[in-house]
């Protein structure tokens, strides 16, 4: 059945939630429907984070830094050391939690989204704003998948404690560790990896800012999992940096941390499996990512707001060798399935 809500309070919305989940709500603004009315007031705030801090709706460094955060956020989270979760308290306990090593640069992300919620009145918890902003932002990139947005996290209650989060110079061992206590698997390491396809680094080596992880950091695709399996030949800025390896092209910057991964037997196989099968890598981001996003939470006691994030552009473009470079240049890690065969851009190495 649809029914029209001709006004309602987004708290008392959410305690309708269950009992709305199987139907369509039109909300007051006569234009969205929802599956839930307490997810018809987040519309509004959907086109201001498009307006107003993704530059009109690009895929460009305030998107790459919301979804960086999104990840520094959530993964602030040990069943043994404490920690929220994804519950906004890196925004609210800011001055503990920037100052982490592994939050280098963060800060800048954080103000900026601060005083977004305080310029537009933001009232759902700093925790779903900075999953929301994730999810919105992602859906501007080309080659995306749509990612899921689930409302209600309760405010932090406290900093989260320090060491959780990732640094490139890890081992792989480390790594996998790390996220496995949290619940995820190598490939879905792997798969949250898709993430560096939209990515850059400002702070890996300082000299060289906005250094991007692969050729189209504009576009949700498989080349950073391609340019990063070819072998490194240089550093683009000063190198012999922490957490840094040799990239193949200028300007593009290689943490040590993927380097490694793609080329561990854990993960190598998997890593290759995205070359050439965007759904897959789609699917397998989207599910990911609603475990990232709910990290500590209870996920029982949230309300499914998906419908509110936009659908992204297609995909545009196909995995390829940069110019000048063979298939040869490929580093095969995989044991077990040769690397997918790729054509080369036309034109001279880089
Ligand atoms: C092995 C785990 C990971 C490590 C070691 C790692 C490390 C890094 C580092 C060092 C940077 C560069 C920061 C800077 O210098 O500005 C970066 C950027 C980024 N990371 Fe990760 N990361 C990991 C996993 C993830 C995950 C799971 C996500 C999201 C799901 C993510 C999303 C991003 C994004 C979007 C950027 C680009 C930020 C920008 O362009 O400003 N990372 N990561």
């Amino acid at each position: 059945m649809i029914y029209n809500v001709v006004f309602f309070s987004l708290a008392g919305a959410i305690g309708l939630a269950n009992a709305a989940l199987t139907k369509r709500v039109t909300c007051p603004d006569g234009v969205h429907s929802t599956s839930n009315a307490a997810c018809c007031a987040l519309f509004p705030l959907v086109d201001a984070l498009n307006a107003d801090l993704f530059d009109g709706g690009e895929c460009g460094e305030e998107v790459h830094e919301s979804l960086r955060l999104v990840f520094h956020d959530a993964i602030g989270f040990s069943p043994t050391k404490g920690g929220g979760g994804a519950d906004g308290s890196i925004m609210v306990f800011s001055d503990v939690e920037t100052t982490f090593p592994a939050n280098n640069g963060i800060d800048d992300i954080v103000g900026v989204q601060k005083q977004f919620m305080a310029d537009h009145n933001v009232t759902i918890s700093p925790g779903d704003f900075i999953q929301l902003a994730g999810a919105v932002g992602t859906a501007n990139c080309p080659g995306a998948p749509r990612l899921k947005f689930f409302l209600g996290r309760p405010p932090p209650k406290a900093a989260s404690p320090p060491g959780l989060i990732p640094e490139p110079q890890d081992t792989v061992t480390s790594i996998l560790d790390r996220f496995g206590e949290v619940g995820f698997s190598p490939d879905e390491v792997v798969a949250l990896l898709a993430s560096h396809s939209i990515a850059a680094a400002d702070h890996v080596d300082e000299t060289i800012p906005g250094s991007p992880f692969d050729s189209t950091p504009g576009v949700f695709d498989a080349q950073f999992f391609v340019e990063v399996q070819l072998r490194g030949t240089s550093f683009p800025g000063t190198g012999g940096n922490l957490g840094e390896s040799e990239s193949p092209l200028k300007g593009e910057i290689r943490l040590q941390s993927d380097q490694a991964l793609a080329r561990d037997s854990r993960t190598a196989c998997h890593w290759q499996s995205f070359v050439g099968n965007q759904a897959q890598m789609q699917s397998e981001f989207q599910a990911a990512m609603i475990k990232l996003s709910t990290l500590g939470q209870d996920r029982s006691k949230l309300v499914d707001c998906s419908d509110v994030i936009p659908v992204p552009p297609p995909l545009v473009g196909q995995p390829h060798l940069p110019a000048g470079l063979k298939q040869d240049d490929i580093e095969q890690a995989c044991a077990t399935a040769p690397f997918p065969a790729l054509t080369a851009e036309p034109g001279m190495a880089l």
